[in-house]
Protein backbone atom coordinates (compact mmCIF):
# COMPACT_ATOMS: atom_id res chain seq x y z
CA UNK A 1 0.00 0.00 0.00
CA UNK A 2 0.89 3.72 -0.76
CA UNK A 3 2.56 5.44 1.99
CA UNK A 4 0.59 8.39 2.92
CA UNK A 5 2.21 11.78 2.86
CA UNK A 6 0.59 12.53 6.48
CA UNK A 7 2.69 11.43 9.48
CA UNK A 8 0.62 8.48 10.85
CA UNK A 9 0.65 7.90 14.45
CA UNK A 10 -0.73 4.02 15.28
CA UNK A 11 -2.26 3.55 18.68
CA UNK A 12 -1.61 -0.38 19.61
CA UNK A 13 -1.56 -2.92 21.71
CA UNK A 14 -2.50 -6.18 21.72
CA UNK A 15 -4.68 -6.16 24.87
CA UNK A 16 -8.18 -4.58 25.30
CA UNK A 17 -8.68 -1.72 27.82
CA UNK A 18 -5.30 -0.79 27.82
CA UNK A 19 -6.28 3.11 26.57
CA UNK A 20 -5.37 2.52 23.25
CA UNK A 21 -8.74 4.42 21.94
CA UNK A 22 -8.56 6.63 24.49
CA UNK A 23 -4.98 7.82 23.63
CA UNK A 24 -5.89 8.20 20.20
CA UNK A 25 -9.18 10.20 20.38
CA UNK A 26 -7.04 12.53 22.78
CA UNK A 27 -3.68 13.04 20.25
CA UNK A 28 -6.29 13.54 17.32
CA UNK A 29 -8.10 16.55 19.61
CA UNK A 30 -5.16 17.97 20.83
CA UNK A 31 -4.04 18.10 17.19
CA UNK A 32 -6.87 19.77 15.87
CA UNK A 33 -6.58 22.44 18.70
CA UNK A 34 -3.36 22.76 17.13
CA UNK A 35 -4.73 24.05 14.14
CA UNK A 36 -3.40 20.62 12.04
CA UNK A 37 -5.92 18.85 9.75
CA UNK A 38 -6.14 15.52 11.51
CA UNK A 39 -7.87 12.41 9.63
CA UNK A 40 -8.78 9.11 12.30
CA UNK A 41 -9.21 5.52 10.93
CA UNK A 42 -10.94 3.40 13.92
CA UNK A 43 -9.74 -0.09 12.83
CA UNK A 44 -11.48 -2.04 15.72
CA UNK A 45 -14.53 -3.08 13.73
CA UNK A 46 -16.16 -4.92 17.03
CA UNK A 47 -15.81 -2.09 19.41
CA UNK A 48 -15.65 1.18 17.60
CA UNK A 49 -14.76 2.85 20.48
CA UNK A 50 -13.04 5.92 18.63
CA UNK A 51 -16.05 6.09 16.49
CA UNK A 52 -18.56 6.06 19.81
CA UNK A 53 -16.53 8.61 20.93
CA UNK A 54 -16.09 11.03 18.20
CA UNK A 55 -20.33 10.00 18.00
CA UNK A 56 -20.81 11.30 21.63
CA UNK A 57 -18.66 14.68 20.68
CA UNK A 58 -20.90 15.66 18.12
CA UNK A 59 -23.95 14.71 20.42
CA UNK A 60 -22.80 16.90 23.44
CA UNK A 61 -22.26 20.05 20.85
CA UNK A 62 -25.51 19.71 18.88
CA UNK A 63 -27.00 19.90 22.31
CA UNK A 64 -24.85 23.00 23.89
CA UNK A 65 -24.66 24.70 20.60
CA UNK A 66 -20.62 24.40 20.41
CA UNK A 67 -18.51 24.47 18.22
CA UNK A 68 -15.97 21.64 18.89
CA UNK A 69 -13.07 20.49 16.15
CA UNK A 70 -13.30 16.78 14.74
CA UNK A 71 -10.99 15.16 12.59
CA UNK A 72 -11.94 13.50 9.55
CA UNK A 73 -13.45 10.16 10.53
CA UNK A 74 -13.10 6.80 9.12
CA UNK A 75 -14.55 3.63 10.64
CA UNK A 76 -14.35 0.00 9.16
CA UNK A 77 -17.78 -1.62 8.56
CA UNK A 78 -19.67 -2.86 11.58
CA UNK A 79 -21.70 -5.68 9.56
CA UNK A 80 -20.35 -9.14 9.77
CA UNK A 81 -21.29 -11.24 6.63
CA UNK A 82 -21.21 -15.10 6.85
CA UNK A 83 -17.59 -15.30 4.55
CA UNK A 84 -14.72 -14.19 6.94
CA UNK A 85 -12.98 -13.53 3.40
CA UNK A 86 -15.16 -11.14 2.56
CA UNK A 87 -15.33 -9.38 5.47
CA UNK A 88 -11.88 -8.79 5.32
CA UNK A 89 -11.88 -7.40 1.97
CA UNK A 90 -14.54 -5.47 2.25
CA UNK A 91 -12.22 -3.94 5.36
CA UNK A 92 -9.25 -4.20 3.71
CA UNK A 93 -10.98 -1.90 0.87
CA UNK A 94 -12.14 1.07 3.32
CA UNK A 95 -9.03 0.68 5.34
CA UNK A 96 -7.36 1.35 1.50
CA UNK A 97 -9.58 4.08 0.44
CA UNK A 98 -9.48 5.92 3.78
CA UNK A 99 -5.44 6.26 3.48
CA UNK A 100 -5.56 6.98 0.18
CA UNK A 101 -8.60 9.78 1.03
CA UNK A 102 -6.47 11.42 3.34
CA UNK A 103 -2.57 11.01 2.28
CA UNK A 104 -2.11 14.40 1.30
CA UNK A 105 -4.68 16.16 2.99
CA UNK A 106 -4.33 15.68 6.34
CA UNK A 107 -1.36 16.47 8.11
CA UNK A 108 -2.18 13.20 10.49
CA UNK A 109 -3.57 10.14 10.67
CA UNK A 110 -4.57 8.19 14.17
CA UNK A 111 -5.52 5.08 13.68
CA UNK A 112 -7.00 3.30 16.49
CA UNK A 113 -6.26 -0.41 16.32
CA UNK A 114 -7.83 -3.19 17.96
CA UNK A 115 -6.94 -5.45 20.72
CA UNK A 116 -6.60 -8.65 18.56
CA UNK A 117 -4.18 -9.37 15.98
CA UNK A 118 -5.88 -9.11 12.70
CA UNK A 119 -4.56 -8.64 8.81
CA UNK A 120 -5.49 -4.85 8.93
CA UNK A 121 -3.95 -4.25 12.50
CA UNK A 122 -0.34 -5.87 10.52
CA UNK A 123 -1.27 -3.62 7.58
CA UNK A 124 -1.89 -0.81 10.02
CA UNK A 125 1.11 -0.93 12.07
CA UNK A 126 3.56 -1.58 8.71
CA UNK A 127 2.32 2.52 8.30
CA UNK A 128 3.46 3.86 11.41
CA UNK A 129 5.78 6.86 11.61
CA UNK A 130 5.39 6.75 15.35
CA UNK A 131 3.95 3.57 17.26
CA UNK A 132 2.25 4.35 20.43
CA UNK A 133 1.45 1.72 23.12
CA UNK A 134 -0.52 2.38 26.31
CA UNK A 135 0.21 -0.61 28.73
CA UNK A 136 -1.71 -0.78 31.77
CA UNK A 137 0.24 0.13 34.96
CA UNK A 138 0.60 -3.59 36.38
CA UNK A 139 3.40 -6.40 35.79
CA UNK A 140 0.54 -9.05 34.36
CA UNK A 141 -0.13 -6.27 31.31
CA UNK A 142 3.25 -6.38 30.51
CA UNK A 143 2.99 -10.05 29.74
CA UNK A 144 2.22 -8.61 26.02
CA UNK A 145 5.32 -7.15 25.32
CA UNK A 146 7.40 -10.01 26.56
CA UNK A 147 8.02 -12.71 29.57
CA UNK A 148 9.16 -11.36 32.55
CA UNK A 149 11.74 -13.49 34.53
CA UNK A 150 9.68 -13.25 38.18
CA UNK A 151 13.19 -12.97 39.94
CA UNK A 152 15.19 -10.79 37.93
CA UNK A 153 12.13 -8.40 36.58
CA UNK A 154 14.01 -9.13 32.97
CA UNK A 155 12.40 -9.88 29.72
CA UNK A 156 13.19 -13.29 28.80
CA UNK A 157 10.89 -14.00 25.95
CA UNK A 158 9.53 -12.03 23.19
CA UNK A 159 5.73 -11.64 23.24
CA UNK A 160 3.03 -12.23 20.18
CA UNK A 161 2.53 -8.31 19.73
CA UNK A 162 6.26 -7.31 20.28
CA UNK A 163 7.34 -9.55 17.53
CA UNK A 164 4.51 -8.39 15.37
CA UNK A 165 5.74 -4.78 15.80
CA UNK A 166 9.36 -5.86 15.19
CA UNK A 167 8.04 -7.31 12.01
CA UNK A 168 6.12 -4.29 11.27
CA UNK A 169 9.29 -2.28 11.74
CA UNK A 170 11.54 -4.29 9.90
CA UNK A 171 8.83 -4.38 7.14
CA UNK A 172 8.92 -0.80 6.81
CA UNK A 173 12.39 -0.32 6.89
CA UNK A 174 13.41 -2.40 3.85
CA UNK A 175 9.97 -1.14 1.63
CA UNK A 176 10.62 2.77 2.62
CA UNK A 177 14.24 2.83 4.78
CA UNK A 178 12.27 4.55 7.57
CA UNK A 179 12.32 3.80 11.20
CA UNK A 180 9.22 3.18 13.57
CA UNK A 181 9.33 5.43 16.79
CA UNK A 182 7.68 3.62 19.10
CA UNK A 183 6.97 4.88 22.76
CA UNK A 184 5.70 2.93 25.11
CA UNK A 185 3.24 4.64 27.60
CA UNK A 186 2.05 3.66 31.30
CA UNK A 187 -1.59 3.88 31.54
CA UNK A 188 -4.32 4.21 34.51
CA UNK A 189 -1.05 5.16 36.96
CA UNK A 190 -2.31 4.23 40.28
CA UNK A 191 -2.12 7.53 42.78
CA UNK A 192 -0.73 5.35 45.85
CA UNK A 193 2.54 4.88 44.57
CA UNK A 194 3.05 1.09 45.43
CA UNK A 195 6.18 -0.57 45.24
CA UNK A 196 4.27 -2.94 41.92
CA UNK A 197 4.32 0.31 40.66
CA UNK A 198 7.98 1.10 40.62
CA UNK A 199 8.45 -2.96 39.56
CA UNK A 200 6.52 -2.10 36.40
CA UNK A 201 8.63 0.74 35.95
CA UNK A 202 11.99 -0.69 36.06
CA UNK A 203 10.56 -4.05 33.68
CA UNK A 204 9.35 -1.55 31.19
CA UNK A 205 12.52 0.28 30.94
CA UNK A 206 14.23 -3.36 30.40
CA UNK A 207 11.65 -4.17 27.90
CA UNK A 208 12.30 -1.02 25.83
CA UNK A 209 15.97 -0.94 25.78
CA UNK A 210 15.65 -4.72 24.76
CA UNK A 211 13.27 -3.61 21.89
CA UNK A 212 15.26 -0.63 21.09
CA UNK A 213 11.74 1.97 21.79
CA UNK A 214 11.24 4.49 24.54
CA UNK A 215 9.16 4.98 27.53
CA UNK A 216 6.62 8.04 28.00
CA UNK A 217 5.91 9.79 31.40
CA UNK A 218 2.47 8.26 31.95
CA UNK A 219 -0.92 8.73 32.72
CA UNK A 220 -2.55 8.58 35.95
CA UNK A 221 -5.98 6.73 37.28
CA UNK A 222 -8.48 9.45 37.22
CA UNK A 223 -12.51 8.76 37.15
CA UNK A 224 -13.25 11.54 34.51
CA UNK A 225 -12.14 10.01 31.96
CA UNK A 226 -15.86 8.26 32.22
CA UNK A 227 -17.35 11.17 32.06
CA UNK A 228 -15.21 12.70 28.86
CA UNK A 229 -16.42 9.25 27.22
CA UNK A 230 -19.75 9.58 27.58
CA UNK A 231 -20.17 13.68 26.55
CA UNK A 232 -17.19 13.08 23.38
CA UNK A 233 -14.73 15.46 25.32
CA UNK A 234 -11.26 15.44 25.60
CA UNK A 235 -8.87 16.95 28.84
CA UNK A 236 -8.17 19.57 25.91
CA UNK A 237 -11.76 20.79 25.20
CA UNK A 238 -12.77 23.98 27.63
CA UNK A 239 -13.77 22.59 30.99
CA UNK A 240 -17.44 23.11 31.46
CA UNK A 241 -20.12 23.18 34.16
CA UNK A 242 -21.42 19.86 34.09
CA UNK A 243 -18.06 17.87 34.20
CA UNK A 244 -19.33 16.35 37.87
CA UNK A 245 -18.09 16.82 41.24
CA UNK A 246 -15.98 19.09 42.74
CA UNK A 247 -12.66 18.91 42.17
CA UNK A 248 -13.00 17.33 38.80
CA UNK A 249 -11.46 20.39 37.34
CA UNK A 250 -8.54 20.16 39.34
CA UNK A 251 -8.00 16.62 38.26
CA UNK A 252 -9.20 17.64 34.63
CA UNK A 253 -5.88 20.16 34.28
CA UNK A 254 -3.94 17.28 36.24
CA UNK A 255 -4.78 15.13 32.92
CA UNK A 256 -4.16 17.53 30.63
CA UNK A 257 -0.53 18.19 31.73
CA UNK A 258 0.15 14.70 31.64
CA UNK A 259 -1.51 14.64 27.94
CA UNK A 260 0.40 17.76 26.93
CA UNK A 261 4.05 15.65 28.26
CA UNK A 262 2.95 12.82 26.05
CA UNK A 263 2.77 14.83 23.08
CA UNK A 264 5.81 16.45 24.03
CA UNK A 265 7.88 13.26 24.40
CA UNK A 266 6.20 11.81 21.20
CA UNK A 267 8.25 14.13 18.94
CA UNK A 268 5.84 15.14 16.52
CA UNK A 269 6.87 17.14 13.40
CA UNK A 270 5.03 19.93 14.53
CA UNK A 271 6.36 23.54 13.35
CA UNK A 272 7.71 26.08 15.70
CA UNK A 273 4.19 28.17 14.64
CA UNK A 274 1.98 25.84 15.15
CA UNK A 275 3.71 24.81 18.56
CA UNK A 276 3.19 27.90 19.70
CA UNK A 277 -0.29 28.05 17.96
CA UNK A 278 -1.24 25.01 20.23
CA UNK A 279 0.32 26.67 23.51
CA UNK A 280 -2.29 29.83 22.53
CA UNK A 281 -4.81 27.59 22.15
CA UNK A 282 -4.51 24.76 25.19
CA UNK A 283 -4.01 28.67 27.19
CA UNK A 284 -7.68 29.91 25.95
CA UNK A 285 -9.66 26.72 26.91
CA UNK A 286 -7.82 26.37 30.20
N1 LIG B 1 -6.10 7.18 32.67
C1 LIG B 1 -7.29 6.57 32.84
N2 LIG B 1 -7.95 6.64 34.03
C2 LIG B 1 -9.13 6.03 34.21
N3 LIG B 1 -9.77 5.34 33.26
C3 LIG B 1 -9.17 5.24 32.05
C4 LIG B 1 -7.93 5.85 31.77
N4 LIG B 1 -7.60 5.58 30.47
C5 LIG B 1 -8.61 4.83 29.98
N5 LIG B 1 -9.55 4.62 30.92
C6 LIG B 1 -10.79 3.84 30.78
O1 LIG B 1 -10.45 2.48 30.54
C7 LIG B 1 -11.37 1.88 29.65
C8 LIG B 1 -10.64 1.28 28.47
O2 LIG B 1 -10.03 2.34 27.73
P1 LIG B 1 -9.93 2.28 26.14
O3 LIG B 1 -9.25 3.52 25.72
O4 LIG B 1 -11.27 1.99 25.56
O5 LIG B 1 -8.97 1.02 25.98
P2 LIG B 1 -8.66 0.12 24.68
O6 LIG B 1 -8.97 0.93 23.48
O7 LIG B 1 -7.22 -0.25 24.81
O8 LIG B 1 -9.55 -1.10 24.80
C9 LIG B 1 -12.36 2.97 29.27
O9 LIG B 1 -13.51 2.85 30.07
C10 LIG B 1 -11.62 4.26 29.58
O10 LIG B 1 -12.49 5.31 29.91
MG1 LIG C 1 -10.18 0.49 21.86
Amino acid sequence: MARSGAHVIVVGNEKGGSGKSTTAFHLAIYLLHAGYRVASVDVDSRQQTLTHYLRNRRAYAQERGLTLPNPQHFHLPSAWGDSVRENDRAEFDVFRRAIGEVENRADFVIIDTPGFDTNLTRLAHSLADTLVTPVNDSLIDLNVLARVDAQSGQPIETSHYAKLVQRARSERLSVTGESVDWVLVRNRISMLGSRNARQVQVTLDAIATRFGCRVADGIAERVIFRSLFASGLTVFDPLDGDMGAEGSSVSHLAARQEYRNLVAALNLPITQTSGQAAAEALRLSA
